[in-house]
């Protein structure tokens, strides 16, 4: 039975509201797609009646389990590349340039889906010899569950690591167990994994120094995005960094300090805003 247009305002509605994520009507195939595994698990006929049986129950599991189907985890190691050579040619330099003293870098992984992104961000500074007299720390959340048990697991398939990882970064830092690769604890103990919602204000016990937000605006609304533009504004210190995707930008966001970071000669570097000039 097709899709009615109430039940798909009302997944639609209950996703928006849970995760920030906004489908338009055309995406209708993707709500079908995604959620018929739970409409089978729950023994339901249709998406209709999963509708109904959520109105009827309203289990906050449930829920959550047609939100992390929502979710689009896509991600590799080194994603972009250049975000990663920004970070240690220019942010943190820039950073250390503009507060001497400071020894101890803090770094979020605000949308880390399975992982990819905090371990490129560890390696990236571990192997950076400039670098080698700071100390660094990662938070790295997303708002799936399950995602965030694999990034913790730190276990990837040859395809995973395939997909971004230097051969020489594959030998240092992961071992081989049968035909998946596991992330080596001198990588893990620098990362620590929890779940956040990005449409919860950040409440951390100290500020970041640089915040990676890459590849998830794209999935929200526009009052959605600024309201976790400036979040991200208040959780970054004075001469912090936020790095979003690569066509995302703060562009059009009244009120906030962001600025498009700039390169040495001047040219703007896309996705990558600091909050002083
Ligand atoms: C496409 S992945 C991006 C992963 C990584 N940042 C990258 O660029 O490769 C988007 C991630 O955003 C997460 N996400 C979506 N809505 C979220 C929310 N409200 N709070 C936190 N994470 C969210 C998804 O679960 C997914 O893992």
């Amino acid at each position: 039975m097709a899709l009615q247009s109430q039940d798909f305002e009302y997944f639609s509605n209950l996703i928006k509201e849970k995760s920030g994520i906004f489908l338009t009507k055309d995406k209708d195939y993707l709500l079908e797609s995604r959620l018929h595994p739970i409409v089978q698990k729950y023994g339901l006929g249709s998406l209709n009646q999963l509708a109904v049986y959520c109105r009827e129950n309203k289990e906050g599991s449930l829920f959550e389990e047609i939100v992390e189907a929502m979710t689009t985890n896509e991600s590799l190691f080194f994603r972009d590349k250049k975000p990663f050579d920004c970070l240690k040619d220019i942010i943190i330099p820039r950073i250390i340039g503009k507060c001497p003293d400071k020894r101890h870098i803090r770094i979020w992984s605000a949308a880390c889906s399975t992982g990819q992104e905090p371990y490129s961000i560890a390696m990236t500074i571990m192997e950076d010899p400039l670098l080698a007299s700071l100390t660094f720390e990662i938070l790295a959340t997303d708002v799936d569950r399950n995602v965030i048990d694999k990034a913790q697991a730190g276990k990837y398939s040859q395809f995973e690591v395939q997909r971004g990882v230097p051969i020489h970064y594959l030998i240092k830092y992961f071992t081989q167990e049968g035909e998946d690769w596991c992330v080596k604890d001198v990588l893990k103990q620098r990362i620590k994994f929890t779940k956040f919602n990005l449409l919860d204000k950040p409440n951390f016990s100290s500020k970041f120094d640089i915040i990676f937000c890459r590849n998830v605006l794209i999935y929200f609304d526009a009052q959605t995005k600024t309201n976790i533009i400036m979040n991200m504004e208040s959780a970054l210190e004075p001469h912090g960094a936020l790095l979003l995707g690569c066509s995302e930008n703060v562009f059009g966001i009244d009120g906030t300090g962001f600025s498009n970071l700039k390169n040495g000669e001047g040219g703007l570097i896309s996705g990558v805003f600091v909050t002083d000039k």
